[in-house]
């Protein structure tokens, strides 16, 4: 690669040049550096509900075909035909025992074995070895928590190691009940012409723009308020891995502690009858923190706050796609999912108005970094940089309400991650 990486992101990441967003250059090695190495986000564990199921997902670009054997193991393969490389699973999920190639028929059961050539004798001369032409896996495949993760790169540390702190964080929604938790209502999946890590790097630590892109939802008194979170916190558990939180008083009344829908009595009921269940669950330190957006590098993003969790798949470098999961706690009441559903769809996913003010930052954003004049100039992250503090028995470093210190940390985990592969 012809480009120096390193005068990209200034050393502490408070300039970062524009064409990271559109340099088809950077964009192939970062399919390669990034997606080829890093631990990816492929869906949750109750997308699998039983032997036999499946579904499709994305690694980078490559399609994967995730299933459930018959044993109830879960694998992850490239979703490539063995023979010419057409994708078998053309379906984004459902319950199969086998997948039957729609070129030649080749057919594969759903822990990957080919076990099916036709004319194997009167073609092949039966010289083919099917135990050599099974689906190829994934290098690592793990959970944590109920969210599937794999990696192409077989030297990749751990899924555990890879997320670091950030599981200490990520446990505020994921572990809040014994159940745990579960998806619900399909996938949304749609495409913006925006590079893929500006939802990723907007998602990891921008409360900045809420009070004003998303002003239209707020009434003018809250809008103007500023700090508009006074509670809310910017975490950095490790570069690349950022997290927004509200921290609330010892002194505030419980109700600040629900973490989606305070003021549905649906969701404000339900959440505070399992405050106590949380707080055994998490303990002291982390029973008044309430989760807000964050990012796992490099493109796995939450909203616990709206219960959603969702990733942008590269699609080159001026395109995205988009898919988002709404998540409720496994043991919640009917009621109470169906509330946290309505709330997300209001708000997020393609009708919700948040998203469609977040999408249009995103995409105009890509589209000035193409500008031959404009993709010469540099994003500016430098608010609050000097002023990250840490907390005690909190992991990572900590920036204001609003700060960039998570976006600094994300480009400076492109940079090691880009050049460490280089
Ligand atoms: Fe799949 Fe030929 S490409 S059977
Ligand atoms: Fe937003």
């Amino acid at each position: 690669m012809g480009i120096d990486l390193a005068s990209l992101v200034a050393p502490d990441a408070s300039r970062v040049q524009r064409q990271l967003f559109s340099d088809p250059e950077i964009y192939e090695a970062e399919m390669e550096r990034i997606f080829g190495r890093c631990w990816l986000f492929l869906g949750h564990e109750s997308q699998l509900p039983e032997p036999g199921s499946f579904f499709t997902s994305y690694m980078g670009e490559e399609s994967v075909l995730v299933t459930r054997d018959r044993k109830g193991v879960i694998h992850a393969f490239l979703n490539s035909c063995r023979h010419r490389g057409t994708r078998i699973c053309r379906a984004d999920a459902g319950q199969a025992w086998s997948f039957t190639c729609p070129y030649h028929a080749w057919t594969y059961a759903c822990d990957g074995r080919l076990t099916g050539v036709p004319g194997q004798k009167t073609v092949y001369f039966d010289e083919i070895d099917k135990s050599e032409l099974g689906l190829v896996p994934v290098a690592q495949l793990d959970a944590y928590k109920g969210l599937l993760f794999a990696t192409f790169d077989p030297d990749a540390v751990s899924l555990p190691a890879y997320l670091g702190n950030m599981a200490f964080y990520l446990d505020l929604f994921l572990d809040r009940r014994e159940g745990g938790t579960e998806v619900i209502g399909g996938i949304h999946k749609w495409t913006a012409e925006a590079n893929w890590k500006a939802p990723a790097e907007n998602q990891v630590g921008d409360n900045y723009h809420v009070a004003h892109s998303h002003g239209s939802n707020f009434d003018d008194e809250r809008r103007l308020q500023d700090p508009f979170f006074p509670t809310a916190r910017q975490f950095n558990p490790e570069p690349g891995n950022g997290i927004g939180i509200f921290i609330v008083p010892e002194d505030a009344p419980d109700w600040e502690r629900v973490p989606i829908g305070q003021e549905n009595p649906i969701l404000r009921e339900y959440y505070l009858s399992t405050l106590k269940e949380f707080d055994l669950r998490l303990g002291p330190r982390r029973s008044r923190l309430v989760p807000i957006h964050g990012t796992a590098f490099p493109n796995f993003s939450i909203l616990p706050i709206i219960g959603t969790i969702r990733i942008a798949h590269p699609r080159g470098p001026g395109c995205s796609e988009i898919w988002s999961w709404c998540f409720v706690d496994r043991d919640a009441p009917d009621e109470v999912k169906r509330e946290v559903r309505l709330g997300y769809l209001r708000t997020f996913g393609p009708s919700g108005t948040f998203e469609q003010d977040d999408g249009e930052n995103w995409e105009t954003i890509t589209r000035a970094a193409r500008g031959p004049q404009s993709r010469k100039l540099t994003f500016d992250l430098s608010m609050g940089l000097g002023h990250e503090i840490t907390l005690d028995g909190l992991p990572g470093r900590m920036g204001e309400w609003a700060s960039e210190i998570n976006q600094r940390g994300y480009y400076r985990r492109w940079v090691s991650e880009m050049e460490a592969a280089g």
